[in-house]
């Protein structure tokens, strides 16, 4: 029979074993299949039972290390002190007993708190040498990280040189915003690639990748929380450290505060969890640290995480909950996209029923059955998505996607390239619906009082059967809508005569052009300035606007070619909507920041047409070459400006090469 002793030990084992694999999903491969919730819930456990039966202490416990194995493929290097973690505060009470703690431990003495938002990334130390950055880490497991200084130094944030010639480090956490975290997910949909889970899998995705240039266009940011020489704090305050990062041009989140006592603290919690939403990257919780080094001195460490900090973490953004079924939604592009109707769970506040699950391959990629139970995470104001699979059902029901569309019953197709399946029936009454739904939201035309349940009204009745009919709407006609009186038919026949002003970019953003988002619209009304310049020139000319690939050039091209969204941009100019801008001065392009110099005669261009072609790509031409000259193209008799070229060492090249840089050959 097993005594008591024998299945405590047998609790401790498996409870080793459950968090090393853990550990291995997210430190190793960073693909976490727990929450960090569920993870340090399991971790307490074994440090209680570690703590109360000594004699199952073991040197290869995972709460004897803080963290996981670096990856095999990049030089690993010693860090100057260990990177440790933080022990956490799961709510007031647990803060309240931390801040108990230190009091114990300092007597009489008075101390202050530094608060400062946890980030939800992934740490890294940068070693700055004679003024320039040296070696970037990143935290590994703790005592060795992986050398990654080459993906260091592609983040803006860190400055490459300083004006600090001693030796010093800085320790920090790489983050990816949400924004950009949006933009690489899109891109990888695209792509046909699978999607990261959420932000901090990508940014660890971004910089742990050996080509430097992949790290690059990811967009990752730095913020720093440690200034060490020696690996040892230099100062004698937390908060004067983090001013001098700032003086030396790091970038320290500004959202920090120095706090008196415990309940200053709270009330930083408190406030920054109601704004979390609306920060621009995530956070999971506040980092607390004792000001005065002397006193973070005295207070010291346990095995794992110094006395002197924690981290008091918000509720987990993620809950485990059955997919009971699977939809297809068409949106108002047409493309289909499946959404897993979910068991109600609350996940970090909110009762969440629906979750994305992106396309067809995203599923396979998940190997996600209807009846399995998932992981669901939220974050920001965004569609709650499936993260992963947990536990399979024993009877999980395969998905399939429709082979007609749900709504209209047209036969769906699978574009080349392209991982979505779409309706192409462009009066299909979903399209229909969520076009005119999106065109009116409040980040496209801004419609106020346009919403759902409107939309669907007017669609129902065939008052509008494209945008262009909102403008031709008779405040009667709303008049006589169910729920509609007088006084917001009045406001909303108010409010779509105000649309009329919007500016270009929102316009462009609301025809619902495959792959053309407000960003790419943006770009679009900058780089052209003229709608009906967008819609008329070739596909290579588009492509001269930055970030606009081949593929979103031929989707502008597709929308422009369909005579019925032809008749409707003539509709849309009748009801005086804005078609121009003027072009930003800031160029834009692949060839932003050149400047070339034109001489001699060119083998198949005009002069003319050539400067056309660059400055449509973004570069300057200019007439004289200079120091700022980035190349001079050289034709046949070229003259005094080739001397001059070669007397400064200006690059020097010929029509062909100009051609091949604008991406023509
Ligand atoms: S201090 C010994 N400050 O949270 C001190 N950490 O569990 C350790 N983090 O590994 C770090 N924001 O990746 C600190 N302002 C902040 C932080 C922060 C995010 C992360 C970091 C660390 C983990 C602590």
């Amino acid at each position: 029979m097993a005594t008591a002793a024998s299945s405590i030990a047998l609790r401790i084992t498996e409870l080793r074993s459950q968090i090393q694999h853990h550990e291995h999903q997210y430190y190793v491969l960073d693909a976490p299949v727990i929450s960090d919730a569920q993870y340090d819930t399991l971790l307490r456990e074994l440090q209680s039972l570690e703590q109360s039966h000594p004699e199952f202490q073991s040197p290869d416990s995972p709460t004897q290390r803080v963290g996981g194995k670096p990856r095999e493929g990049f030089v690993k290097l010693n860090h100057s002190a260990p990177m440790l973690s933080l022990d956490n505060a799961l709510n007031e009470a647990e803060l309240r007993d931390f801040d108990r703690r230190i009091r114990d431990l300092l007597g009489d003495e008075p101390y202050r708190y530094v608060a400062e938002l946890k980030l939800d990334g992934l740490s890294m130390a940068v070693h700055y040498e004679a003024g320039r950055m040296a070696r970037a880490i990143t935290r590994g497991d703790g005592i060795v990280g992986e050398e990654v200084t080459e993906n260091a130094r592609t983040i803006r944030s860190l400055p490459l040189r300083v004006s600090e010639s001693t030796a010093f480090e800085t320790r920090g956490e790489t983050i990816i915003s949400r924004h950009a975290f949006e933009r690489l997910n899109d891109q990888r949909e695209q792509d046909g690639l699978s999607l990261y889970a959420n932000p901090r899998n990508s940014a660890a995705g971004s910089l742990r990748v050996l080509d430097p240039g992949i790290t690059a266009a990811r967009q990752l940011e730095y913020m720093t929380y440690f200034y060490l020489v020696d690996g040892k704090p230099a100062r004698d305050s937390h908060w004067d450290s983090l001013n001098h990062l700032v003086d030396l041009g790091f970038k320290v989140n500004p959202l920090r505060r120095l706090c008196a006592n415990v309940e200053e603290l709270i009330e930083f919690c408190n406030e920054f969890d109601q704004q979390r939403d609306s920060l621009p990257y995530e956070i999971d919780g506040v980092v607390a640290k004792i000001d005065s080094i002397p006193q973070q001195q005295k207070l010291g460490y346990t095995s794992k995480a110094p006395r002197w900090a924690i981290a008091y973490k918000y509720a987990a953004r993620d809950a485990e909950t059955v997919v009971e079924d699977i939809l297809v939604q068409v949106g108002r592009t047409g493309a289909l996209t499946p959404v897993a109707v979910l068991k109600d769970v609350k996940v970090g506040g909110v009762t969440v029923s629906r979750a994305t699950l992106h396309n067809e391959d995203e599923i396979a990629r998940l190997g996600l059955q209807i009846g399995d139970t998932v992981k669901v995470e939220r974050s920001g104001d965004v569609i709650p998505k499936v993260v992963s699979v947990v536990a399979k059902a024993s009877n999980g029901k395969p998905f399939y996607m429709p082979v007609d569309c749900p709504v209209c019953g047209s036969k769906l197709v699978k574009l080349e390239g392209e991982v979505a399946v779409r309706c192409l029936n462009v009066n299909c009454a979903a399209r229909l619906q969520q076009s005119i739904e999106h065109f009116a939201s409040r980040s496209v035309m801004d419609i106020d009082g346009m919403g759902e349940a409107l939309v669907t009204q007017l669609v129902a009745q065939k008052l509008v059967q494209n945008v262009a009919d909102l403008y031709d709407l008779k405040q009667e006609q709303l008049e006589a809508l169910e729920r509609m009186g007088r006084k917001s038919a009045e406001k909303i026949i108010q409010n779509i005569d105000g649309s009329r002003k919007r500016p270009l970019a929102r316009l462009i953003s609301g025809l619902g052009i495959s792959f053309v988002g407000q960003r790419t619209a943006q770009i679009l009304a900058d780089t052209f300035g003229d709608l009906d310049k967008i819609a008329t020139l070739p596909q290579e000319q588009l492509q001269a606007a930055e970030e606009v690939g081949p593929k979103v050039a031929a989707a502008i091209r597709l929308y422009f070619s369909d005579d019925k969204n032809l008749a409707l941009l003539e509709r849309l100019r009748a009801a005086g909507l804005t078609f121009t801008q003027e072009i930003k001065g800031k160029s834009v392009g692949p060839l932003a920041g050149f400047t070339f110099v034109l001489t001699g005669t060119f083998p198949t261009l005009k002069r003319e047409e050539a400067k056309a072609m660059l400055e449509a790509a973004g570069a300057k031409v200019s007439g004289s070459v200079s120091k700022k000259t980035s190349a001079l193209v050289a034709g046949e008799d070229a003259g005094s400006k080739l001397d001059k070229a070669k007397e400064l060492g200006i690059e020097v090249i010929d029509e062909a090469e100009m051609l091949n840089r604008l991406g023509n050959p």
